[in-house]
């Protein structure tokens, strides 16, 4: 069978939007799984997609590159720790924040650390994590981390919130894990919840297509309320945020119009 109609099969049984990512990254990586699992070809690898359900775990698995650490990106964090953040809780009593396409938490809970740093109660925000993963789900919510994990931790926040839990592993102090809830979903078919001061999505725009991009960009824009923001990862950008109703602030955040 054809490329297309491999991917259009595929997308069928395993009701997955494979459009939306950029081709030539799914072709990469269908084509890397299959020299791993020796599988000939496109016929042979969609039989085994139906008989072998490690085969297509692995497959899901390997659509998915879950890389994340806390505090990726510093300057942006330190962003949302001096300006964004201050400015919403000033104007919120309780502020709703989404982490989506969060991998293994580092995201969503760099993000609860700083909310502590700042001295806000811990009733004055909610916030979800989610992703299409269920193992870095599982992952997350044990929220036991590598070194690699920490290397942008600073010392005084390393010693304040991570506990050395055997060799190179670090377990996350619970009040953290405690304000960070997580969930299964899937961005380019479920529905989204509304109502959100804050959306951080980070290095998930770079596998989508142009369409894949402005389509979720535009049901972001929906679920923020006004003057929410968008956290996009260091190298994403949205080209003409005025067609979404938005307006860029600084680097890779941009503010719903109010
Ligand atoms: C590179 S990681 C980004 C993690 C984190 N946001 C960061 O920047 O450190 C991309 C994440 O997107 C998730 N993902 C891929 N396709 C998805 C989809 N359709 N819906 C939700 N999450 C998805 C992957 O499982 C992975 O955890």
């Amino acid at each position: 069978m054809t490329f297309l109609e491999f991917k259009d099969l595929v997308s069928k049984d395993l009701d997955l939007r494979l459009d939306a990512y950029k081709p030539n990254r799914v072709k990469r990586r269908i084509f890397s799984l299959m020299r791993r699992y020796q599988v000939e070809d496109l016929d042979d690898c969609y039989q085994r997609l139906q008989e072998d359900p490690s085969f297509k775990e692995s497959f899901l698995q390997h659509f998915t590159i879950n890389t994340s650490e806390f505090f990726r990106n510093p300057t942006s964090f330190n962003f949302s720790e001096t300006i964004l953040l201050p400015r919403i809780f000033s104007e919120n009593k309780k502020v709703k924040i989404w982490s989506a396409a969060c991998s293994n938490g580092s995201e969503p809970y760099s993000v609860a650390i700083l909310i502590k740093e700042m001295g806000i109660a811990p009733d004055r925000n909610e916030i979800l994590a989610t992703d299409i993963d269920h193992f870095v789900l599982e992952a997350a919510r044990k929220g036991v981390y590598n070194s690699q994990a920490l290397l942008r931790v600073e010392d005084k926040i390393e010693k304040k919130y991570f506990k050395p839990a055997g060799e190179d592993r670090f377990k996350l102090d619970d009040k953290i894990k405690k304000q960070v809830r997580f969930d299964h979903q899937d961005l380019l078919k479920e529905k989204f919840a509304s109502g959100w001061n804050l959306i951080i999505c980070r290095n998930f725009f770079i596998y989508l297509t142009r369409e894949g991009k402005d389509r979720l960009t535009e049901r972001f824009t929906r679920a923020l309320v006004p003057r929410g923001a968008l956290f996009l990862g260091n190298t994403e950008f949205i080209f003409e945020p005025s067609i979404f109703g938005l307006k860029k602030i600084n680097g890779s955040f941009y503010e719903k119009s109010s």
